[in-house]
């Protein structure tokens, strides 16, 4: 990685407790551990920072970023480390600004149906909160108990109800933003509409933090919908599973999920949670969950899905109508990614995105895909978004170096089929340190320079999140 960064000295450590308090600087190795990785392998992406601190304020931030920016010292800013791509790892070294003290709710605003919270508030806290006041925030990523809104944010996190509500970036309406340089930035608002001058909130949006920490965020709010109801539908192989999501939303039924998991996938998690269902051994599943606040709409649309399943062949269809059962169901499908990475420590979940009506042809390349390379990839995913978490994972026999070379060769391929179906490598993953150099090959020189120009416009000392995206080594 670039060599050029200064190191953190004892100095800028004692700078570094005047501006957080020495409790919020960390530098034993032990605590260090913590944030020297996320959800991907530790093994191949994982990094120790020299020091990481908790601040509590935005002025803390800035102070932290402003000192870093004076001495060359990377910061790479974190929240629940839950990401799947190696954003929130301080790929240079240097100072991790972790956002987990940063957690308030700051207030609901119901006259203009939005909150403002703090980035290091788990996201199910915040859920929950709003709930209890009968509204609703539509994000859910699959690690809701967990992750944090700051790190929805950089990343543009998608998740389980995006087919009708859509990614975090829709419900963002403002972002208080400490830019690179240390400046403090409120971007946008509690506004519905804003076209006053070029939308940076949108393009913090999805940065992985390398265009600066968010501090704070607007967020809208919408009423919580009264009716919700789920169904799931068996299927005896992922392709009868998937052939069918096309020709679901063509006809113009908008569930909230489509979410698709395969036999392994499902025999996975179960083990993982202890949990039995009866119907484990099908060939592939489909979860779909509608909801709104006309029940006649509602059950109608449940009805009319449920005949399109049969009649595209599958052997069950059941119709959830106990909460516990479907929490139970969505409790093994939100396990998937941990699970596999219980079993499978080495392993790689890949993210791609294609449009809907190319999905159908994903499941046969990936099955020729593990035959070709001579490992399993069981499959699951947000299919009602043409995005599938196949999951590359290896043979515990197979030696490491020929493991490596296999996975590489098979994500070449696999990116270069999805890009011809005019798909993207990562629907809500983020490129972070896993994809960049895939990235690098598959992008536009044009648009890779267009991206670039705006990191060093951000950012001209490269100080914030280096060595993600596109930034290489
Ligand atoms: C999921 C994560 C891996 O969908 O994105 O479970
Ligand atoms: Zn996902």
């Amino acid at each position: 990685m670039n060599g050029n960064y200064n190191r953190v000295s004892r100095a800028i450590l004692e700078e570094l407790v005047d501006i957080a308090g020495g409790a919020s600087v960390l530098t034993d190795e032990e605590k260090l551990e913590a944030y020297s990785h996320d959800e991907t392998d530790a093994g191949e992406y994982g990094r120790f920072p020299e020091a990481v601190v908790l601040p509590q304020t935005a002025g803390q931030v800035a102070a932290i970023v402003k000192l870093a920016n004076r001495e060359h010292i990377p910061v790479t800013p974190r929240g629940a480390g839950s990401g799947l791509s190696g954003g929130a790892i301080p790929a240079a070294g240097g100072i991790v600004v972790s956002l987990e003290r940063m957690n308030r709710l700051i207030e609901i605003d119901r006259e203009n149906m939005a909150a403002v919270v703090e980035a290091g508030m788990v996201t199910n806290d915040f859920a929950q909160a709003v709930e209890e006041q009968g509204l609703f925030f539509a994000g859910y990523p699959m690690s809701l108990q967990t992750c944090m809104i700051g790190g929805n944010i950089a990343e543009n996190a998608g998740g389980g109800k995006a087919v009708k509500y859509g990614v975090t970036g829709r419900y963002i309406l403002g972002l208080e933003l400490v830019t690179p340089l240390g400046d403090i930035v409120e971007l946008g608002g509690k506004l519905a509409k804003d076209v006053t001058g070029y939308d940076l909130k949108s393009l913090v949006i999805g940065s992985e933090g390398t265009l600066g920490i968010v501090t704070k965020a607007v967020i809208r709010l919408i009423g919580n919908p009264t009716v919700k109801s789920d169904l799931l539908a068996l299927f005896r192989t992922p392709k009868d599973a998937i052939d069918l999501v096309p020709d679901l939303l063509s006809r113009g039924i908008t569930p909230t999920s489509i979410e698709f998991m395969d036999q392994l996938s499902v025999i996975t998690s179960c083990r993982y949670l202890n949990e039995s269902l009866p119907y484990e051994n099908c060939g592939a599943m489909l979860l779909i969950e509608l909801d709104g606040n006309n029940p006649g709409q509602v059950e109608n649309d449940l009805i009319e899905t449920g005949k399109l399943c049969e009649s595209r062949g599958a052997v069950e269809v059941y119709v959830a109508e106990d909460r516990n059962n479907i929490e139970r169901i969505w409790n093994v499908r939100r396990n998937l990614a941990e699970a596999f990475k219980v079993y499978s420590p080495v392993q790689s979940i890949e993210d791609i995105v294609v449009p809907i009506s190319y999905i159908p042809a994903m499941i046969p390349e990936l099955e020729r895909l593990g035959k070709k390379y001579g490992m399993r990839i069981p499959c699951y995913g947000h299919a009602g978004d043409g995005n599938l978490h196949a999951t590359l994972v290896k043979d515990p026999a197979l030696d490491m170096d020929v493991w490596r070379k296999r996975e590489k060769a098979c994500q070449e391929e696999l990116y270069r089929i999805v890009q011809e179906a005019g798909g993207k490598i990562s629907g809500e993953h983020g490129i972070g340190l896993k994809r960049q150099d895939f990235y690098r090959n598959l992008t536009d020189p044009a648009e890779l320079e267009l991206m670039r120009a705006i990191k060093r416009a951000w950012d001209p000392n490269n100080i914030m999140n280096p060595g993600k995206i596109f930034c290489g080594p």
